[in-house]
């Protein structure tokens, strides 16, 4: 969508408003042209015809032009910034929700740093166009075609002699902002690398410290420094290489005004105070042409920020319901993959996976890292579409569900775990927030939480960062799972979710979850071979397939990939990988 366009359809409410500064701002450059010409009206009758009693009407003249010109200015730019400031609120709020329904997909492979710009850099280069560039752009038009007029009026050869010098103004000022664009840009790049850099820095400031790597760091961080100073004193180079030019090219129109101008007023072809009145209006000529320069690299920056803005609201989610979205009454919570295949970018993740899951039954998968076992439960999830075969819910194909009624029906403590800056209270009530104390409590029990948190000295009610600052990954990885409890899901799953708990703990949570969730299908992907053994249905992955499917003891006694790590006694999937490919 062209960038004008999209800005109108937040502009429209605000049309009358909008006609009404405008109309302000041609009033103010109307009575701005007022006081040079009534200068030059004194000269010609007050101080050279004496006419004295003219000269107070002409003072009082000046005064009220200038103050209804203070007035309509000072309300225009009240309402352009009022009006920029409403439509920049609406543009971050559609841009927030965009990203409520873009999917995983899209943020895959999209830059965070890019997404903050599109919210903070690119809106505020659309609330500096509409609260500044917009009206600056009439204004300077207006001044320049009006005070021509003026000036053709008074006397037209002189002011086509001076219009003839103006085209040299202009062409300074252009080259200016041509050749400050690029350097504009590089400050920009080079600004967002050194807030990564520090960005970086604070995220990871416990790796820098636990590698004593304090040194590299600021080096890292003097070279970004310094590439940003340099870009900066670039730009400085370039604008003091052109503006002593475009200086010259204006004072260039007194030069021409008191060479023709006071040529034809020897030669009484122009009366003093004409002279003067030329003289006062130079300005309008030169200005706008010297803001020129700017106004274009505003509005350039205004297209570009736009037209990022309106690709990424016209961003379509690949992951939404379809035609009929179905939906029931309640999901038992059967899960079917029939002959599923899942590529990401060229390459096969999973390939030909058929297995079902029984409510009230426990699957597991194991296998080494990379084999697509959260793969797997994104799918069921419906975080990616599969790309052949088909994944059925209670029969029905989670394509064909109602993506909301999917989502509140499965719950997940899944691999990575995020943990908002709340209370820990919060945390756990993040997708009930109707849910009481008491139901938060129980579903810490479960998921053996509710112990080390009430030893913490505010309980329930202590912040943990955003990253759960504070907390061990055994703890937040509790915490992740008691927050899953809480939605009393049909589908539970627990990707890696107790693998940072000791055997001990996490023996007691797997007693809770059999005693509590007898009718629920419970996923499980761990790597010690003691988190799954008592599980109804153990899938063995390697290089996104089945390889070996059973109970524990047919596994053990087929011999295979499972029961090598098993009989090694590590325990571990990861472990044998490393030793095959010793
Ligand atoms: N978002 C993604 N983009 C590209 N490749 C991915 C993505 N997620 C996973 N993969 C790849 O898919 C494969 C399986 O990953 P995953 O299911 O996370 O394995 P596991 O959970 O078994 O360790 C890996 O090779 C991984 O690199
Ligand atoms: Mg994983």
């Amino acid at each position: 969508m062209n960038p004008f366009r999209w800005l109108w359809t937040y502009l429209r409410k605000h049309r009358f408003l909008l006609i009404l500064a405008f109309f302000l701002v041609i009033l103010f450059t109307i009575l701005n042209l007022i006081p040079p010409y009534i200068a030059g009206v004194i000269v010609d009758r007050v101080i050279i015809g004496g006419e004295m009693e003219f000269f107070w009407r002409l003072i009082i003249a000046i005064v009220a032009a200038t103050m209804v010109k203070s007035a309509a200015r000072f309300l225009y730019r009240l309402t352009f910034e009022r009006i920029s400031q409403d439509v920049v609120y609406n543009v971050r709020m559609n841009i927030y929700q965009k990203l409520q329904e873009l999917d995983f997909s899209f943020f895959d492979r999209t830059r965070t740093g890019d997404l903050m710009t599109r919210m903070s850099g690119d809106a505020d280069a659309v609330r500096h166009f509409i609260s500044w560039v917009a009206f600056s752009l009439v204004e300077n038009i207006v001044i320049f075609l009006l005070s021509l007029a003026i000036l053709f009026a008074i006397n037209a050869q002189l002011a086509l002699a001076l219009l003839l010098w103006t085209p040299l103004i202009g062409f300074f000022a252009l080259r200016l902002s041509v050749a400050v664009k690029p350097t504009f840009f590089a400050i920009r790049e080079q600004l967002s690398r050194l807030n990564s850099v520090v960005q970086e820095n604070i995220s990871g400031n416990r790796v820098v410290k636990a590698f004593a790597r304090e040194e590299h760091e600021i080096t890292k961080f003097y070279r970004e420094n310094d590439n940003y100073k340099q870009e900066n004193l670039k730009a400085v180079q370039v604008w003091s290489k052109y503006l002593p030019l475009i200086d010259t090219a204006s004072n260039g129109l007194t030069v021409v005004l008191l060479l023709v101008g006071g040529l034809m007023v020897m030669q009484e072809r122009l009366t003093l105070g004409e002279l003067v009145m030329f003289n006062n209006y130079l300005w309008t000529l030169s200005n706008p042409l010297r803001y020129l320069g700017w106004l274009i690299n505003d509005l350039q920056r205004f297209v570009a920020g736009a037209t990022k803005i309106i690709n990424l609201l016209t961003e379509k989610p690949r992951i939404k319901n379809g035609e009929n979205p179905r939906q029931k009454e309640s999901l038992a919570g059967k899960v079917e993959f029939s002959d599923v295949s899942f590529t990401l970018e060229g390459h096969a993740i999973l390939r030909e996976i058929s297995f079902t899951a029984h409510p009230g039954q426990t699957i597991a998968l194991v296998g080494p890292t990379g084999a697509g076992k959260s793969t797997i439960v994104n799918l069921i999830c419906r975080f990616y579409d599969c790309t052949t075969g088909e994944i059925l819910i209670d029969g029905i194909p989670i394509k064909e569900l109602d993506l909301a009624f999917l989502r509140a029906n499965i719950a997940g403590a899944m691999q990575d775990i995020f943990l908002f800056s709340d209370t820990i209270e919060g945390n756990i009530a993040f997708g009930v927030p109707e849910a009481s104390f008491d139901e938060v409590q129980q579903a810490a029990r479960i998921a053996g939480a509710h112990e080390f948190i009430t030893r913490m000295p505010e309980g329930y009610d202590t912040i943990v960062g955003e990253r759960g600052v504070g907390l061990s990954g055994g703890q937040r990885q509790r915490i992740a799972l008691a927050r899953a409890l809480i939605k009393d899901p049909a589908i539970l799953i627990l990707d890696d979710t107790t693998s940072s708990v000791d055997l001990e703990t996490e023996h007691a949570i797997q007693k809770n979850l059999r005693s509590f969730y007898k009718q629920k299908t419970i996923f499980i992907i761990a790597h010690r071979i003691s988190a799954v053994r008592n599980a109804d249905l153990i899938l063995v992955l390697k290089d996104g397939r089945i390889i070996e499917v059973g109970k524990h003891e047919e596994l053990i006694a087929k011999n295979g990939y499972y029961s090598t790590v098993f009989k090694n006694q590590y325990g571990d999937f990861d472990a044998e990988l490393m030793k095959e490919a010793k």
